[in-house]
């Protein structure tokens, strides 16, 4: 198939590049190759490539830059999101859209289906729900919502962590959002196992079991080796954030399972493999 991905010089689009090019024909469109703000440019460049699938992971995903500039939010997650689904219509392909646990309101105790009611708390959560609204227009369609990302190419929450406390610095992490976390190269297997099944709609998509960011951090910090006693747990609220973090994000992947695709691994597993190919700086004891 010949595959074209937005945002592919982002964390997630570096991992569904380096997934997907194994298999397909793909095109990375980095933001200087593509912006997708610019339904013109854009159309021409899907023109020109003729992609049968556009996966689109292009976005703000920072909560609290789209909390203090919804209009910039908008502009990119809502309106560039139509303009890539109405630039892959008019060449014939179907997107497959990233979207994020920050759909729901997280007042939820047990974990979230892909049938539960959505109620966005953020700018982002809301800007991201109605762009799955905008890719759900088409007769196929996927949209996979992702929860914490992690994994290589471009630094993440968990490699600026460790390298902080290989610094001898603290990380100061939420003790009180429990969530799922996503190894993005084990979430873009699944993604390209689906999407070559032509099985589309829409997805949860994380790695097994559920963790805090605290439990999350604790255990990268562990498995580098590094002193996770300088991981240090702190009420979201005492940390200083423009956007509301959700307590409880935890997605169950029910519409994978019935679609007859196992959910990716463990996250614990998934995290030992990432730190394993990480460098990172020598430890300051
Ligand atoms: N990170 C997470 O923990 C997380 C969790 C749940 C869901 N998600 C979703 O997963 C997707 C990927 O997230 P990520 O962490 O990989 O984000 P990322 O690393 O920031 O990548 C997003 C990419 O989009 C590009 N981009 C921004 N504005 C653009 C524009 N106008 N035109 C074209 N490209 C543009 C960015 O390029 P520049 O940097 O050059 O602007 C960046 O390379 C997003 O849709 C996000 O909502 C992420």
């Amino acid at each position: 198939m010949k595959i074209a991905i937005t945002g592919a010089r982002g964390l997630f689009g570096y991992g569904l590049t380096e997934v997907f090019s194994a298999r397909h024909s793909v095109t990375d469109l980095g933001h200087q190759d593509a912006d997708i703000t610019r339904p013109e440019e854009l159309r021409a460049v899907f023109t020109k490539i003729g992609p049968d699938v556009v996966i689109h992971p292009a976005a703000i995903p920072d909560l609290d830059i789209c909390e203090a500039d919804p209009d910039r939010a908008f502009l990119v997650n809502v309106t560039g999101t139509r303009n890539v689904a109405d630039a892959a219509r008019d060449v014939g392909a179907a997107v497959a859209y990233i979207s994020t646990d920050a759909v729901f309101d997280g007042k939820k105790r047990t974990p979230y289906t892909e049938s539960d009611p959505t109620l966005p708390v953020t700018v982002y959560g809301r800007t991201k729900l109605l762009a799955e609204g905008i890719v759900r227009e088409a007769a196929e369609y996927w949209v996979f919502r992702v929860s914490v990302l992690f994994g290589p190419g471009k630094a993440n929450f968990v490699e600026k962590g460790l390298n902080k406390i290989a610094a001898g610095e603290e990380w100061i992490v939420a003790a009180d959002q429990l969530g799922s976390a996503t190894y993005t190269l084990d979430a873009a297997e699944k993604i390209r196992e689906v999407v070559e099944a032509r099985r589309h709609g829409l997805y949860h998509l994380a790695n097994q079991g559920a963790c805090t960011r605290l439990e999350l951090a604790r255990r990268a910090a562990e498995l580098a080796r590094l002193d996770a006693g300088r991981v240090v747990g702190k009420p979201s609220r005492e940390m200083g954030r423009r956007a509301v973090r959700l307590e409880y994000a935890v997605m169950e992947m029910r519409a994978l399972q019935q679609a007859g695709f196992a959910p990716p691994r463990p996250w614990q597993d998934a995290l030992e493999e990432y730190i394993r190919t990480l460098q990172l700086p020598a430890r300051k004891d």
